[in-house]
């Protein structure tokens, strides 16, 4: 049984126990935020997630959810309603990643990257919405802009699981403006935990600024937006000019 609500803003981050996602609960922590941290299938990672956010003072909980289905997306918010209330700040960080060639890609691992990266980030919208008050924020995690309308044929559901979300991100940026809810997008490129990094004699060709992006690039560019109040439906590409 957690204390009645703070005063702190309530963040709720996907996929927050491990890699990016902590990285982005502790760094949201360092800002005063309570958070909710959602996850899947990695409870010990996240069991320690909220022992790290508990010794700054910050409240924490853990919830586990698969976000590809609405049923559990929406018990997750319920109890989200009954016990935070309110959703200042919604981080859509979930990324399934398994890259296969176009041609021999299934429809099961197709529906599964759809349902986690893009329905999932719709499910989680859908239901947090109404908990947003005015100056709340929705930030998606994509990855580097154009590079998903490129013809990639390796992790096409991938490519378009994330330009779908960006299109879903301005539509949301577009639609809540009038309510000064905010939306936005922040797209690595390839970070140095990146499951298919090249070796750092050949990271130049695809990365003109010659290194892989760091966790603290990435959560910069959140740092940004959250002190950013005027800024709305962008994506924001830290890719050190990824495929430019
Ligand atoms: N790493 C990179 O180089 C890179 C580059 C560009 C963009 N990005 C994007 O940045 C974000 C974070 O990247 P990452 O590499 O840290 O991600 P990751 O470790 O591959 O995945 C993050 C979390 O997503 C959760 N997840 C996956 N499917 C889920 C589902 N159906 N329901 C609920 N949770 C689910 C997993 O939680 P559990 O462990 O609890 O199952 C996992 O810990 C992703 O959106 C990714 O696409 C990453």
């Amino acid at each position: 049984m957690m204390d009645p609500p703070g005063n702190n803003p309530v963040a709720i981050v996907t996929g927050g126990s491990k890699r990016l996602g902590r990285q982005l609960c502790t760094t949201l922590a360092a800002r005063g935020y309570d958070l909710v941290v959602l996850y899947r299938a990695s409870q010990d990672e996240a069991h320690s997630l909220v022992k790290e956010v508990g010794k700054t003072g910050c409240r924490a909980r853990t919830l586990a959810v698969d976000v590809g289905i609405e049923q559990e997306v929406a018990k997750v918010f319920a109890d989200i309603t009954t016990q935070e209330g309110r959703v200042d700040l919604l981080v859509n960080n979930v990324g399934n990643y398994n890259p296969q060639h176009v041609t021999k890609l299934s429809p099961a691992v197709w529906d599964a990257t759809l349902a986690a990266n893009l329905s999932g980030a719709f499910y989680c919208c859908y239901h947090a919405l109404d908990l947003i008050p005015p100056g709340g924020h929705i930030i998606s995690i994509g990855m580097a802009g154009l590079e998903g309308i490129r013809a990639n044929v390796h992790g096409t559901d991938y490519y378009v699981s994330k330009t779908g979300l960006l299109v879903l991100t301005r539509a949301l940026a577009a639609a809540h403006a009038k309510r000064q809810i905010r939306a936005n997008m922040i797209s690595p490129g390839q970070l140095d935990n990146s499951i298919d990094l090249p070796p750092p004699d050949q990271i130049g060709a695809s990365v003109p600024l010659g290194r892989a992006g760091t966790l603290k690039d990435v959560t910069q560019a959140v740092e940004y937006l959250l002190d950013a109040p005027y800024v709305t439906g962008v994506n924001i590409d830290v890719s050190g000019g990824y495929r430019l």
